[in-house]
């Protein structure tokens, strides 16, 4: 039932895989994606196998070099060892209220926005600029390797309540990230309630990958989802599940396209909660400011935050399209 790897689906669909990639995608020295994937992107629907998938850009290309010393290091890491990391108490408590203050009106409604919008005031926008450049550089130094840095591409205010049921709730990789995306959560609450279970639950980067090549789940298409991972083990070993419970100040980094993952809120409570879409790269990757030329320095985090909160431009470096450095 769950057999979603259909070879007759991947050969009927195997012109339009290489047209999605040679359209979506801007060649030069290294591969940059036009626009922000999307729900419809089709790149999700590509139903090559999780292996395949793994390596469609280098299959649509075909130029791959060698991975540089400082990825090789970022792999040895235990946040790619794991595919998640959680670092408790990383951000003050009161720090956390006043970025609740400045998101969360009492009237806001949506359960997810871009946070530019709210920023209107200059005080505002520079303490946040400032916050996201400090929580960036700090995290960085404690988990990444000498030489590997983070480019953020999507900050989000996220308001998420237990109603708010949808198909992250289910076991999911994020199919249209690249190994190296990275997604920071910093929880600004803790949740509570009396039957309150706010999180999210993670299958470790070996499991996953153990799991979708035995069994061809890679949660696609979107209704073969489940909720109860057992349902898709068949019988395999016992898988061992964590549950990351949020907690106020935690920050939980992951990388969505290397771990199953599903979204937990269970009846009480809200959780309000900063998401950053990062790109993993090489000190020497210069990252594409807009559509034009590749600038002649690298920008600061600053630089690229009020890019991002102007919505000016998008990147997904790929480390297999590396300049020689
Ligand atoms: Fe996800």
């Amino acid at each position: 039932m769950y057999l979603i790897l259909n070879p007759a689906l991947r050969q009927a669909n195997h012109g339009r895989f290489e047209q999605c990639f040679a359209s979506g995608f801007t060649l030069g020295p290294r591969l940059f994606l036009k626009q922000l994937p999307s729900q419809e992107n089709p790149c999700a629907f590509i139903d090559q196998g999780f292996f395949v998938w793994k390596s469609a850009v280098e299959q649509a290309f075909g130029v791959r070099t060698e991975l540089s010393q400082e990825l090789l290091r970022f792999r040895e890491s235990s946040l790619w060892r794991e595919g998640y990391l959680v670092a408790d108490e990383f951000v003050p408590s009161d720090i956390c209220m006043k970025l609740r203050a400045l998101l969360y009106h009492p009237e806001e409604t949506r359960t997810s926005f871009p946070i530019h919008s709210l920023l209107g005031d200059e005080d505002d926008a520079s303490f946040f600029d400032d916050f996201i450049e400090d929580l960036l550089c700090s995290w960085s130094r404690r988990y990444l390797p000498y030489g590997i840095r983070l480019i953020p591409w999507r900050i989000y205010a996220y308001q998420t309540k237990s109603e708010d049921q949808n198909l992250s709730m289910r076991w999911h990789y994020d199919l249209d990230q690249p190994d190296h995306s990275l997604f920071l959560m910093l929880n600004l609450n803790t949740p509570s309630g009396e039957f309150c279970d706010f999180g999210t639950f993670f299958l470790d980067a070996s499991q996953s990958m153990l799991l979708s090549s035995r069994t061809g789940y890679i949660s696609t298409p979107l209704t073969h989802r489940v909720k109860n991972i057992n349902e898709i083990n068949y019988g395999g070993r016992p898988l061992s599940t964590d549950l990351i419970r949020s907690k106020c100040g935690s920050v939980v980094a992951f990388q969505p396209g290397r771990v199953l993952h599903r979204g937990v809120n269970n009846p009480g409570g809200v959780r309000q909660s900063l998401h950053i879409s990062a790109s993993i790269v090489q000190d020497c990757d210069v990252p594409l400011l807009g559509s034009g030329s590749a600038p002649s320095k690298i920008p600061t985090i600053t630089e690229i935050v009020q890019a991002v909160r102007g919505e000016e431009f998008f990147i997904t470096p790929s480390p297999y399209f590396q300049q020689s450095c």
